[in-house]
């Protein structure tokens, strides 16, 4: 096993890639070989030290090809540190209570494996792209639309993710 890390997001719109390169460059500012898939296009983890596996919430949920993941490769991932990151609509403000609620996104993932830690950071709303259901509920629930991503946050906490060990065997 090398010292790589792989970076894998779910997304529905395209913004969590984003977040995903954003931990990448923290990760690599401290000096760690990384790559970054769209979990769709990830086949295999071996030789990976660790995997850090992030999604948009949608509908209190993270997306189900995430949860897939982990349950096919539940095995492997038993094996590495892994950790979560979550994006939202509803992580504008970060309260802990937020984390708190936002967390259950995760719910599905955690009857499969343990998460060292999960980042938390707000996403996108992109009006155009939408598909016209997830327009509706958007206007309906009145978020509006914007990109609220904060690429800095995503750096920082994956930098603070070496500083503290978390992906050390
Ligand atoms: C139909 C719909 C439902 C959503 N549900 C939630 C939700 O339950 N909680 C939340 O925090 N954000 C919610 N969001 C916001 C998305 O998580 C956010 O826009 C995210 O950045 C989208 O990422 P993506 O472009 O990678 O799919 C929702 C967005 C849409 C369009």
């Amino acid at each position: 096993m090398n010292n790589r890390i792989l970076v894998i997001y779910a997304t529905k719109y395209g913004a969590t890639e984003g977040i995903a390169t954003a931990i990448a460059e923290g990760l690599r500012k401290q000096g760690r070989e990384v790559d970054v898939r769209n979990v769709k296009d990830v086949f295999d983890i071996t030789g990976y030290s660790a995997v850090i596996i992030g999604s948009p919430i949608y509908y209190g949920k993270v997306l189900p090809e995430l949860v897939a993941f982990v349950s096919l490769h539940k095995n492997m991932l038993h094996e590495i540190p892994v950790i979560g990151f979550l994006s939202g609509y509803s992580l504008l403000d970060i309260s802990p209570e937020k984390k708190q609620a936002a967390s259950a996104a995760f719910d599905q993932i955690l009857e499969h494996i343990e998460l060292r830690d999960i980042g938390y950071f707000a996403g996108k709303i992109s009006e155009e792209h939408l598909s016209f259901k997830d327009k509706a509920v958007m206007k309906i629930i009145g978020a509006k639309p914007g990109d609220y991503r904060n690429r800095e946050a995503a750096v920082i906490w994956a930098q603070g993710l070496i500083d503290l060990c978390l992906l050390q065997l």
